[in-house]
């Protein structure tokens, strides 16, 4: 393992059935006035959203509701919560949601305090907060498993105007103080997003494991996390009411991006750039935008980062290997990934989502390049990628 790193996640996490049990206790932690923010209402036609406002009343909390984030939220909406933490003066807020509605309050709880512009600052500057400048803190009741956002510093927003999906990765003071992760909550969540989320969580191990050559025990990890998670993933599709498989789903998703995985590793992220950029134009759920485009990418990085690849393919698909090439067992491999994503139902090209050919110049307009992984990308080879992914 040759990188450096120091790790430290402030996020305390309680994780179970009875895992709300705990956010009394937690609320006792902040003042007052607390901001709620939600999603298009399925917290109130599963009844999440009657338990969490009980125990806020119960624990005498003012509530300030900010409901309608949007899935992949809009810049728009969060100028709206800003103007809402800012006029209530807000102590905590609440997200109550999956990936967009965590996302958002980190988007909330940064800009509230700023003073200028903060989408270029924050977004497309990639600045983070002043050490002076006020943040206010985040609490996480997470519905929905993918994102990995419950326990790290993400927050992607969509600029809808401008057909532009920016991610950037806050530092440790934007990461929620608790979050709530129960996988019963999950379990109303639609088929599609369950698979776009467990597709998500694939994706965001096999980005930072398919990079560097070194022997890292964090690959040794991320091989772990995606065995369960294939085994896991079978048996949601199969009952999704299995509460094991969606309790090892819910958990492989927080430690698939808690930048455990990550360390000593330079990753790779090109997979999410160009799916977010696919997301912006098409909405398509995050996960599918990012299956869509992935075996085209993946067929691109085998050759130069081919040891990886050989890897990938005995250790988390146990491929045998005997009597083959290394080309031919990592060709192996990429078939199995794309074998599973085609039996949990996920979508293989981009023109399932919605994208036409003349989309490309602007899809690839919109995707970040940067020498990444196993391949250095400039915009021709998005482009391409976007077209065998068709
Ligand atoms: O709008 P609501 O009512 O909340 O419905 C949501 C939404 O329609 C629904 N849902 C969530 N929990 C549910 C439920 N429906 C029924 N029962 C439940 N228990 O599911 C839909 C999708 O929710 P969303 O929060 O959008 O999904 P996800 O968790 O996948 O989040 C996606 C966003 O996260 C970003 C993505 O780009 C996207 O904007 N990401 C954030 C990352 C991070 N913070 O590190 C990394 C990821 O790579 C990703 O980019
Ligand atoms: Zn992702």
């Amino acid at each position: 393992m040759q990188g450096n790193f120091s790790y430290y996640n402030p996020t305390k996490l309680y994780f179970g059935d009875e895992s709300l049990n705990y956010l009394k206790e937690e609320l006792m932690n902040f003042g007052p006035v607390v901001m709620l923010n939600y999603g298009s209402g399925s917290v109130k036609r599963n009844g999440i959203y009657d338990q969490v406002v009980a125990i806020l009343r119960e624990a005498g909390k003012t509530i300030v509701e900010n409901p309608g984030v949007m899935s992949n939220p809009t810049l728009e909406k969060l100028h709206e919560g800003v103007k809402i933490a800012r006029e209530n003066d807000v102590d905590l807020i609440l997200s109550l949601g999956g990936g967009s509605v965590c996302d958002y309050s980190k988007g909330v709880a940064a800009s509230a305090g700023y003073d200028g512009d903060y989408w270029n600052q924050f977004w497309l500057q990639q600045q983070n907060p002043a050490q002076e400048q006020k943040i206010l803190p985040i609490g996480c009741i997470l519905t929905m498993a993918g994102t990995g956002s419950e326990m790290n510093g993400g927050s992607v927003i969509t600029d809808a105007e401008h057909k532009l999906k920016v991610g950037r990765v806050f530092d440790n003071r934007l990461m929620p103080k608790f979050s709530i992760l129960n996988p019963k909550f999950t379990m109303t969540v639609p088929d599609n997003q369950m698979k776009a989320g467990i597709y998500d969580i694939m994706n965001h191990i096999m980005e930072q494991y398919f990079s560097d050559t070194d022997d890292n025990t964090s690959d040794y990890l991320s091989e772990g996390l995606m065995r369960g998670l294939i085994v896991a993933s079978r048996k949601a599709v199969e009952n999704p009411q299995d509460y094991e498989a969606r309790s090892n789903i819910m958990w492989t998703a927080t430690w698939a991006l808690n930048t455990l995985i990550g360390l000593g590793k330079h990753q790779d992220w090109m997979v999410h750039m160009i799916g977010h950029s696919v997301g912006a134009w098409t909405h398509a759920p995050h996960g599918y935008a990012l299956a869509a485009v992935s075996m085209a990418y993946y067929r691109r990085a085998m050759q130069p980062g081919l040891q990886k690849f050989v890897r990938f393919a005995k250790n988390v698909w146990n491929i045998d290997g005997g009597g083959m090439t290394d080309e031919q067992i990592a060709q192996a491999g990429l078939d199995a990934l794309k074998a599973w994503m085609m039996e949990i139902g996920l979508p293989l090209t981009i023109s399932e989502l919605g994208a036409t050919k003349d989309m490309l110049p602007g899809i690839t307009a919109g995707t970040i390049c940067y020498p990444a992984g196993y391949l250095d990308l400039k915009p021709e080879d998005i482009t391409e990628i976007l077209a065998e992914s068709m």
